[in-house]
């Protein structure tokens, strides 16, 4: 069983947008509780090879750029496996002076980026590539102002054009139908801005505590509802209405978890959870407006819907496909190698349950999502099955932490 309580550091999709925001900011910013994964190590990578000055003592991070505006010391900049750095960057860099490429790994080489590349183009930015994929060169632009709606419920690109636009003195606005993650909004305000749409404003040095990532989270909460006996309890944590959609099926699910000390950390609402083994779940269908508040998060779902009893179906799920890999087709094989019934749509898929899992070989195809699903299905089996943390590289792309807090956890 899982028992324990934990604070778990701080959210990706957060930490790229503070690091990147302080890094124009006035003086030297303070940032708790930065997320320690792989991707937004790129994030940093990038910013200092611009000239900025990031130090980390303690869980404490310092951000300064002492000569008031990016220089950039090299031309080639490595975003990894990371979509947000490679799509924040491409809005970001260029209209900040700055000319170069951005390239990545395998994955991140295969990713779409016409739905960035489009609408910064429209703004100005000068932007280079072959196939609408990385590797991808851009020239220092300067951004028109721009009135654009998103096409596709994407918060990626949405920061890419609000960072873009924050280089031009006129406004420009930037509509998401969708209502996508909006952390990069709900930082604005923090750090004092308060303009109608988006456009040049003096940024002061600011202090920013990052709450707990609820998409590594999703991971933990899974294994302590599948795994008889669990009672965890994790604080902290990110609750924005935007990114909660997992606690909110699994509550109407049946899952037993009891959320406490709701409040307002730095303008992100944040909450403590705990969660409870849960023996009896029930299934539950998934739509677009769910899937956008969990879209990270539909790995873990999957494999807890596995163990309801009756048919989940997951429609509308297509930005499945072009995430670090084809998530509804790495879901749908691995979870068939587990013995589970599962069937594969063209935009999602239908689990059709309670299965009784058996130890199998995975292929995680690159994605640290698939990684952290497959070992918790195997822990839900047996804890010696993933003691030997076979996939920890790969799941240092999100969560370093993992193993070990599963480590901490169990009992
Ligand atoms: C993110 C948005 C989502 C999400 C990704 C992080 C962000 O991507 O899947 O992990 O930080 O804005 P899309 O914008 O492609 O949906």
């Amino acid at each position: 069983m899982l028992k324990g309580t934990i604070y778990l550091q701080g959210d990706k999709s957060i930490s790229h947008r503070v690091l990147i925001l302080a890094s124009i900011s006035k003086g030297t910013s303070k940032i708790y509780n930065l997320s320690k994964s792989d991707d937004v190590k790129r994030t940093i990578n990038i910013l200092r090879s611009c000239g900025i000055t990031i130090k980390t003592i303690n869980n404490t991070t310092f951000v300064n750029c002492k000569k008031n505006k990016l220089e950039a010391t090299k031309k080639r900049f490595y975003c990894g496996n990371s979509g947000s750095t490679a799509r924040f960057m491409l809005g970001f860099l260029p209209s900040q002076g700055i000319s170069g490429t951005l390239y990545g790994d395998k994955s991140l080489s295969k990713r779409p980026m016409q739905r960035i590349i489009r609408p910064l183009k429209e703004m100005n930015i000068q932007i280079n590539s072959k196939n609408n994929t990385l590797p991808i060169t851009f020239t220092a632009s300067k951004p028109k102002a721009y009135k654009h709606k998103l096409k596709i419920p994407s918060a990626q690109v949405k920061t890419a054009l609000i960072f873009a636009a924050l280089h031009n003195d006129s406004p420009s606005f930037i509509t998401d139908p969708f209502k996508t993650r909006d952390h990069t909004e709900r930082l604005l305000k923090y750090i004092g801005y308060n303009r109608k749409g988006y456009a040049r404003f003096d940024l002061k040095n600011f202090k920013y505590s990052v709450a707990g990532d609820i998409s590594s989270a999703a991971f933990l909460i899974t294994a302590a509802i599948l795994i008889p006996n669990s009672n965890i309890t994790l604080k902290n944590i990110l609750y924005n209405k935007t990114r909660s959609g997992y606690i909110s099926i699994l509550k109407k699910m049946g899952a037993n978890i009891r959320i406490s000390r709701k409040k307002i950390q730095c303008n992100e609402p944040i909450c403590n959870m705990q969660i409870k083994y849960t023996k009896n779940l029930n299934s539950i269908n998934l739509y677009q407006d769910d899937i956008i508040t969990m879209i990270d998060e539909i790995p873990a779902f999957a494999l807890l819907a596995s163990f309801a009893k009756g048919t989940s179906k997951i429609t509308d799920a297509i930005e499945l496909r072009y995430k670090e890999t084809d998530r509804i087709k790495a879901i749908a094989y691995n979870l068939k190698k587990f013995g589970i019934n599962i069937r594969e749509h063209n935009s999602g898929f239908t689990i059709t349950g309670p299965n009784n899992l058996h130890n199998t070989n995975i292929k995680d195809f690159g994605d640290h999502r698939i990684a952290m699903m497959c070992e918790i299905a195997k822990l839900t089996i047996n804890y010696k099955e993933i003691k030997s943390k076979k996939l920890q590289k790969k799941i240092n792309v999100s969560f370093p932490e993992f193993y070990k807090i599963l480590e901490n956890l169990y009992v």
